[in-house]
């Protein structure tokens, strides 16, 4: 059964296909997970990545909200991919609230928040998650749950990365201990064709990201 998460949160430029991109690769080809990873993002951003580099490890599918009856084709197919896939990653546009927004959140086992440490990017992040509890109402009538993964991006030593930490424990975040620097190698490498480094370097501050993902989301 195929794990489903998705990287939300409305405001753009925060890291959700980057993080996407990079994730997938190292789970992809370090772990020989399967995985499909659906951009429901207009701007179709890993969609084009994928056309550009084609064929890779990964699959990618751009998936059209603007279709009719969207929801029901969205459902059908989580259900076809189901049995093919150890994950499903999908990318969310930027913006909060909507079917194309709550939609894949709501079939989600994980929502992964990337999280930039800025007053303005805080402030759109604590909108986003406020809104989230009324999704997980509705997961959890169906008898299911989500976990809410909070992933800090674009990490600088400065004095507003405290915004992050003054979150955690708050609106049911799983804050994780690692997250991604703000470094050109994350802009400049970014493929999936290939993960950023080899399993080896174990120091290194994106495998012990990946690490930690794969121990959050129980992969
Ligand atoms: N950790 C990082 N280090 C350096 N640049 C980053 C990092 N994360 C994202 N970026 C850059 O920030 C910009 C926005 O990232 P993107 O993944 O497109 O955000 P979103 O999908 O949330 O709109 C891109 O130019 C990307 O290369
Ligand atoms: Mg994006």
């Amino acid at each position: 059964m195929a794990k489903i998460i998705s990287f939300a949160t409305q405001k753009g430029g925060s890291g959700k296909s980057t993080l996407v991109v990079l994730t997938a690769s190292a789970l992809a080809y370090r772990k020989n997970l399967k995985i499909k990873i659906l951009d429901t993002d207009p701007q179709q951003t890993v969609y084009r990545l994928y056309q550009r580099e084609s064929p890779t490890k990964i699959d990618v599918e751009f998936f059209d909200w603007e279709h009719s009856k969207a929801d029901t084709r969205f459902k059908e197919l989580l259900a076809k991919d189901d049995a093919n896939y150890d994950i499903i990653f999908c990318d969310i546009p930027g913006k909060l609230g909507g079917v194309s927004v709550f939609y894949p959140i709501l079939f989600s086992d994980v929502v992964a928040v990337p999280l930039v440490a800025s007053l303005f990017d805080m402030d759109s992040t604590i909108v986003f998650l406020k809104s989230l509890p009324e999704v997980m109402e509705k997961r959890k009538n169906a008898g299911l749950d989500f976990t809410i993964l909070g992933i800090p991006n674009q990490k600088a030593r400065t004095l507003e990365e405290r915004s992050i930490t003054g979150i955690k424990g708050k609106y049911d975040l799983d804050l994780m201990e690692t997250g991604l620097s703000n470094l050109v190698r994350y802009k400049r490498n970014i493929s999936l064709l290939e993960p950023l480094l080899e399993d080896s370097d174990t120091e290194d501050e994106f495998n012990l990201y990946i690490k930690e993902f794969i121990k959050k989301c129980e992969l």
